[in-house]
């Protein structure tokens, strides 16, 4: 069995619009619904859960009803933190041993391909991970703002999600963590890197599209990848996401 965990308890502070982001309407529905319907239509998905900010869960309950998203079992209140979110995740997943893929609910432009990759890898791997590489050159800087280290670019990669795990490798990482009074990570896969050290974490390509709503220009930017999305969809027929088929031409349209 694999369990899609969308995280959705997070405010949406650097957007700053007073509702959590994942509510807001981009090409018609809320970032959420987009985010839920690339797992409910992938067939290596069997259920989803999804994990929603204090005082939004009927809304974010609604909006499955809505769409009529089937294999949505579970709409549940998240924690304080991205981690704690994803610890009362493990919970509602159950004891029994499946795969598990956690998604922010904030990448809406998930495609069909990176769903099927990650929970592909998982036949080899405990623990998946998926990014892309960077463009920019990345530089670590000290409190002063002063460079202290510049990595070689080809080793970097911007990490994205879903992050993908067997279960009882999160688990086990998770119940060391909470043995450490100085437990902080942004990510899952860096809860496994630290407390279980050693295992391998494979990662799989994401893609440029595969934005995180994070800043208010993020807004226009996959709004404008809806539409690319949607000028395109008659034209394919396979699982690939419509933006990937793109990559050229969104180039050319951002440049111009
Ligand atoms: N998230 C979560 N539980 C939290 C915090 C974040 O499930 N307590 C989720 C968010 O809803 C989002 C994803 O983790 O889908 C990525 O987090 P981020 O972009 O940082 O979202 P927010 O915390 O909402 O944004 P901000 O940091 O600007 O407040």
């Amino acid at each position: 069995r694999t369990v899609a965990v969308v995280l959705a308890g997070g405010t949406g502070t650097r957007l700053g619009l007073g509702i959590p982001k994942q509510l807001l309407k981009i090409a018609g529905k809320p970032i959420i619904e987009h985010t839920l319907a690339v797992f409910e239509a992938a067939p290596e998905i069997d259920e989803i859960i999804v994990l929603m900010a204090t005082g939004h869960v009927e809304d974010a309950r609604q909006i499955v009803e809505k769409a009529g998203l089937r294999k949505v079992t579970k709409v549940i209140e998240g924690g304080e933190t991205r981690n704690a979110t994803t610890r009362i995740a493990l919970d509602a997943v159950g004891p029994a041993d499946c795969n598990i893929l956690f998604h922010d609910a904030v990448r809406p432009l998930l495609s069909g391909r990176i769903v099927r990759e990650c929970v592909n890898a998982l036949w080899t791997y405990d623990a998946v991970d998926v990014a892309i590489p960077s463009a920019d050159t990345i530089i670590q800087v000290d409190d002063n703002d002063c460079i202290t280290d510049i990595p070689v670019r080809s080793r970097l990669r911007r990490g994205q999600t879903p992050q993908a795990f067997r279960s009882p490798t999160i688990r086990a990482a998770y119940r060391i963590a909470e043995g450490d009074p100085n437990f902080a990570a942004t990510d899952d896969c860096g809860v496994v890197l630290r407390y279980l050290p050693g295992t391998p974490i494979k990662v799989i390509d994401g893609s440029d599209e595969n934005i995180k709503v994070t800043h208010p220009v993020d807004v226009h930017l996959a709004d404008k990848l809806f539409q690319l999305a949607a000028a395109q969809a008659p034209r394919l027929t396979d699982h690939r996401s419509y933006t990937e088929e793109l990559t050229g031409r969104t180039i050319v349209v951002f440049g111009g």
